[in-house]
């Protein structure tokens, strides 16, 4: 790729692509900006490095953690600024251990997420990752980190189920779990408020509400990870605004700098700051950190961006131009590719099958994701196909006229597929 233009994408052979997944969830304010590469430009001028170990701390850094304090979804205390959505993951996961530490109760350590989610890369992160293709040769995930259900509604769920019930099984399967485990060895739970990585899926209704009591019942922290859904994505700045959910501590990442520079944060509430505290007196230090972490130009830019935010109201354009974001890419549902579309804010999910009837999917053999992907980029579209899904994530600043554009490449790459695929 050799540069960007709004929400466009060019490559070195001079073709545009819409981005239908703005990189990867990240490019929210699209791919290039003159006013943040004023910031950055300004900010290496000014201090172009310092760190924030040892009581050491700058302006960018501050304000920006007084920013997002002032912004999160629930009350918190402190954030921790790190380099990506991995660290911040990472660092919750110590932040956890360290908490039961701090609490004299050690043994609970067990971490449970949801299969299909997708937590970062870093040794840590990939064990909350419940994806056996991304452990395989590497001898991971490590011990204690445990997986619960999916949530794909239109897979999963029995015959006459609602969501609602589908979501109290969910629950009661988190509940069996962790009273086999022992939840006295159980620490966190982790959880995306969408599940992007597992195809853009949405909970199903009353899921979180369930999910949470059984977490309160044993005494369970609960950790949002809003690395793709915060500042925006789900309709409001954050998807536990939208879904209800409220969390020990949150990861966030991408959006947070329109991904124009490396930062991640984790906000953390006071129970938790009270215990980091009391158990750093106790051993001298709280021994963390990244020399880059809340770096002044990522940090600089990542207060730009949210100031960008305020400024052309992106929760007020999401809410105007989502409805037709999902209405233009729902309406797909009648292609005989397509098995389900469901979404929220500017998040779709779209099932792909082979058979609408019996939801059966094509045979790998067939490589439908490659055929989809290859036409789509001959019509001018990037798409992020995960097995057989393919989620939505473009810019949050994508304009009504080019969500209808995305909705007629997409149904192009579909009649092109589906054509190429009954010739076989
Ligand atoms: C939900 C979620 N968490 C964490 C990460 C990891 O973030 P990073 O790639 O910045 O390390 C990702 C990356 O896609 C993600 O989707």
């Amino acid at each position: 790729m050799t540069h960007g233009d709004g929400i466009f994408i060019h490559d070195d052979e001079g073709r545009a692509f819409l981005d239908a997944g703005a990189g990867l969830w990240c490019a929210s304010l699209g791919y290039s900006n003159k006013r943040l590469a004023a910031v950055a430009a300004e900010a290496m001028s000014t201090l172009g490095y310092y760190q924030i170990f040892r009581h050491a701390s700058h302006g960018p850094a501050i304000d920006l953690c007084e920013k997002l304090l002032s912004i999160a979804p629930v009350p918190m205390s402190k954030v921790l600024l790190q380099c990506s959505g991995s660290e911040a993951n990472d660092s919750a996961v110590k932040l956890v251990w360290y908490y039961w530490h701090a609490q004299g109760r050690p043994e609970k350590r067990k971490i449970i997420s949801r299969a299909g989610s997708y937590h970062g890369s870093t040794c840590v992160a990939i064990s909350l990752t419940a994806k056996a293709d991304y452990h395989a040769g590497f001898g991971l995930p490590f011990d204690g980190f445990l997986y619960t259900n999916a949530l794909n509604y239109y897979r999963d769920a029995q015959p006459g189920e609602t969501e609602q019930e589908f979501s109290t099984r969910l629950s009661d399967a988190l509940e069996a779990q962790i009273l086999h485990e022992g939840p006295e060895t159980v620490a966190a739970f982790w959880a995306d408020p969408v599940q992007g990585s597992a195809g853009a899926l949405p909970p199903p209704a009353g899921y979180f509400e369930k999910i949470q009591a059984v977490l309160r019942k044993y005494d369970i922290l609960l950790v949002a990870d809003e690395v793709i859904c915060g500042f925006g994505r789900t309709g409001n700045v954050w998807g536990c605004q939208t879904y209800d959910i409220k969390p020990d501590m949150i990861t966030c990442a991408k959006a947070l700098s329109a991904a124009m520079q490396p930062i991640s944060a984790v906000l953390l509430n006071e129970r938790i700051f009270q215990a980091v505290i009391a158990q750093s007196e106790k051993l001298g230090a709280f021994v963390h950190g990244y020399t880059h972490a809340g770096h002044p130009v990522a940090a600089s830019v990542a207060l730009e961006t949210l100031k960008i935010y305020d400024e052309i109201d992106i929760i007020g354009h999401i809410g105007s131009v989502a409805p037709v974001f999902l209405e233009t890419l729902g309406a797909l549902r009648d292609h005989p590719l397509v098995g389900d579309f469901s979404g929220v804010g500017l998040i779709g999910g779209l099932e792909l099958v082979k058979d609408k009837g019996t939801r059966e999917n094509y045979p790998a053999s067939v490589g439908l994701g490659a055929r989809l992907d290859a036409h789509a980029r001959n019509n001018g579209l990037i798409l992020r196909i995960v097995g057989n899904r393919i989620a939505f994530s473009p810019p949050l600043i994508i304009t009504h006229e080019e969500v209808v554009e995305l909705g007629r490449r997409m149904r192009q790459t579909l009649d092109d597929t589906y054509r190429e695929i009954r010739a076989l």
